[in-house]
């Protein structure tokens, strides 16, 4: 089948590639020239395991094509993949201006029918405004062609996403009940037919409740998230350990053992956005959703946990002192550094005056720039970071190490290494990464979250 992607970013530049590997004919749009010429000289623009050779592969045999040419690639595919971003607006709602543009040059470059599928994140009545916009464009031009809009969110985690998109849990689909949207429906089944075989996996509703469903999934996963870390918070006061109570809850099959790792807050480019557009969407409804207000409360007070603790434990003033951080980017297998948790670290103990040493192991250069931009009015604390090449260099003299993302490569360190690097063997473990008995009897004193008993 012939399919266009607009907006070739994590989850435009997956699909597609991932859509070109099942056999179709793949146009990627995007307005950034760098990228698409990073990717057509064989390059890959993000740091996701599994995809280079994905792309690579179907570059070569013809089924993948990166382009800025709006009309080229807007003419080629029956099916139009609208995967732009929603960052949040001002006052926390989903920002469509990017929708909306590739809507309206889908409009203006159309001739012939089409299925328009918001594979976006997008609040619920955003297919209306696709429509609309599409039909405004046709309209201009007195163009007679027609298209249906149909959304099909996603839902790969990066770090996994090749992998969440070739073998997905869910494909949710949502149609029109009009001659068109049956025409879509069809062209849709026909696309996600290779996932289908064993199993079927898609499940079809109307648009509203496909765009709903992609809200309500975020929403919950960062609910248990908040949750948990309440919890362990709570555990701290109360002598209890989380992830003793993880084991017990999450063996009760109603509850489940996934998303329920107490930790230093959720970040990316997703959770926090998602929550914020949904209560966004809740009042402009007239409706206040508490625990989602919660959910986000919380999750705000958890990325200053990990520095609380070091306060306490060092004193409000930390000139002089010296820390080490293992992990920048918001989770492991990424180099996304969006709403990550090490920001909001970084900042308490530069502000404090400490200085820092820093490594995570494939954020390194993201983590250059975003951190220039958080510290671009100053300098004097921009200044007091140092990247360093490993996580041992990183130990090197400092007072203590902070542990803020959990990659596979610090959960097994060299102990006695570790506290010849170190000052004093002091941890602040922001993912529980290690088990206190164990890292106790190895003579660190060590500091997790909801762990002090
Ligand atoms: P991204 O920022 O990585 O990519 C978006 C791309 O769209 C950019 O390359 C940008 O240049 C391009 N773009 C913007 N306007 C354009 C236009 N008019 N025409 C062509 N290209 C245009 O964003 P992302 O992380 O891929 O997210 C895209 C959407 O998918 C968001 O709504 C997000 O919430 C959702 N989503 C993201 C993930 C994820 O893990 N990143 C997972 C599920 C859903
Ligand atoms: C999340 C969802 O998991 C995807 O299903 C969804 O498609 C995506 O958002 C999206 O809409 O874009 P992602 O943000 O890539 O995916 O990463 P997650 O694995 O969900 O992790 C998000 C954050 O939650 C991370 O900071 C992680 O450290 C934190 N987390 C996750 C916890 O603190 N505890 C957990 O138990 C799980």
């Amino acid at each position: 089948m012939k399919i266009t992607i607009i907006g070739t970013g994590y989850v435009g530049l997956v699909t597609g590639a991932c859509l070109a590997e099942l056999g179709n004919n793949v146009f990627c749009l995007d307005v950034d020239q760098k990228k698409i010429d990073i990717l057509n000289s064989g390059g890959i623009p993000i740091h996701e395991p599994g995809l280079a050779d994905v792309v690579t592969r179907n570059r070569a045999a013809g089924r993948l094509t990166f382009s800025t040419d709006v009309a080229a690639s807007v003419a080629h595919g029956d099916i139009q993949f609208i995967a732009v971003g929603t960052p949040p607006d001002e006052d926390g709602s989903a920002d469509l201006q990017y929708v909306l543009a590739a809507a309206r040059n889908i409009g203006r470059h159309m001739d012939g029918f089409k299925v328009v599928v918001d594979k976006s994140t997008v609040p619920v009545g955003t297919a209306d405004k696709v429509r609309a916009a599409i039909l405004e464009e046709l309209q201009a031009r007195e163009a007679g062609v027609t298209f249906s809009v149909v959304s099909n969110p996603e839902f790969l985690k990066e770090g996994a996403a090749v992998e969440d998109f070739m073998r997905p849990d869910r494909i949710v689909i949502g149609c029109d009940d009009t001659p068109e949207g049956q025409q879509a429906h069809a062209l849709m089944k026909k696309l996600y037919a290779p996932f289908n075989r064993n199993h079927e996996r898609t499940f079809w509703m109307d648009v509203r409740s496909a765009e709903f469903t992609k809200y309500a999934a975020n929403a919950m996963l960062a609910t248990r998230i908040s949750f948990m870390n309440e919890l362990a918070n709570l555990a701290d006061k109360v002598g209890a350990d989380i992830e003793a109570v993880r084991h017990g809850i999450g063996s009760d099959p109603r509850i489940g053992y996934s998303f329920l790792y107490a930790g230093c807050g959720y970040g990316g480019s997703c959770f926090p956005k998602d929550v914020q557009a949904l209560e966004r969407t809740a009042r402009d409804y007239g409706q206040d959703l508490l625990i989602l207000r919660a959910v986000e409360e919380v999750n705000h007070h958890q990325k200053h946990v990990l520095g609380q603790k070091i306060v306490e434990r060092f004193g409000e003033n930390l000139t002089g002192r010296h820390f080490a951080v293992w992990g920048l980017a918001f989770k492991p297998n990424t180099d996304d550094m969006r709403e990550a948790s090490s920001r909001v670290l970084l900042r308490q103990l530069l502000e404090r005056g400490a200085s820092v040493a820093v490594h995570d192991p494939v954020a390194m250069a993201e983590a250059r720039r975003v951190l220039a931009l958080d510290f671009a009015d100053a300098s004097h604390m921009l200044e007091r970071i140092r990247f360093s090449d490993s996580p041992m260099d990183a130990l090197r003299g400092a007072d203590a190490l902070a542990i803020v993302t959990e990659w596979k490569a610090f959960r097994s360190p060299d102990f006695d290494q570790v506290k010849s690097l170190l000052k004093a063997p002091v941890i602040f473990d922001g993912r529980n990464l290690f088990e206190p008995d164990v890292i106790g009897a190895a003579g660190f004193e060590y500091h997790g979250i909801g762990r002090s008993v």
